[in-house]
């Protein structure tokens, strides 16, 4: 008969949603460790934007954990897309998309995380409308998804891919600031912007700590 190990106490500890979370992103990291990495900055940036916001408390442990899953569904990418050097063709982008819309039905068939869902589903809608998954507008797209466009937008600019070496923290700020009104909702923009000076800050401790997490 297999033994267990003696002092092992199963279950005495339990679980957070947060500690599930987390494994989910370790599991998508093993497909792609851009994502992986990626959606811990993003996690960090999208936390940072709240506390430089006068609401309530709660968002931030929903941000974080949307921000966490925010591209998930890049798990249900081909990898021939997911992992190519170069940049995507057309046909190639339209299947990327579809991130967003496998990410949501993932995450919303916990039922407790259905308002976390609308996040990852509506990140890539844009302020003007001329975003996807349905071409959402302004206050219609949902307030985590809009805090999570920034930071994910940010991200994507500044850091490194096979295809493109990443911009300056300088040069991404001012592209942030470009797409304001037109891609991005202004007023999450104007927060970002006032945080210029705290934002490397905060990249260098969450680099760190990647550094530290990746095991797989
Ligand atoms: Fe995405
Ligand atoms: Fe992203």
């Amino acid at each position: 008969m297999p033994m267990i190990t003696e002092d092992f106490k199963p279950f005495e500890k339990t679980f957070s949603i947060h500690d599930v979370m987390e494994i989910i992103v370790i599991i998508l990291n093993t497909r792609d460790p851009y994502t992986y990495e990626h959606s811990w900055r993003v996690s960090a940036l999208s936390e940072a934007i709240i506390s430089n916001m006068q609401i309530d408390e709660k968002w931030k442990e929903i941000i974080h954990l949307a921000a966490h899953l925010h591209d998930v569904g890049k798990i249900g990418v081909a990898d021939m897309i997911l992992n190519k050097p170069d940049k995507l063709t057309n046909s190639e982008f339209e299947k990327m998309k579809d991130h967003s819309e496998i990410g949501f039905k993932i995450v919303n068939s916990i039922p407790q995380l259905s308002e976390i869902a609308l996040y990852v589903r509506y990140h890539h809608e844009r302020w003007d409308g001329r975003g996807y998954p349905c071409g959402l507008a302004g206050a219609d797209i949902p307030f985590g998804a809009r805090v999570i466009a920034v930071a994910d937008t940010f991200d994507a600019i500044s850091s490194d891919r096979p295809y493109k070496t990443g911009k300056s923290y300088e040069e991404a700020f001012s592209e942030i600031e470009r797409v304001r009104g037109t891609q991005l909702c202004p007023e999450i923009v104007d927060v970002f912007l006032n945080m210029k000076d705290e934002i490397p800050g905060i990249l260098a401790e969450v680099n760190k700590e990647i550094a530290q997490k990746i095991i797989i």
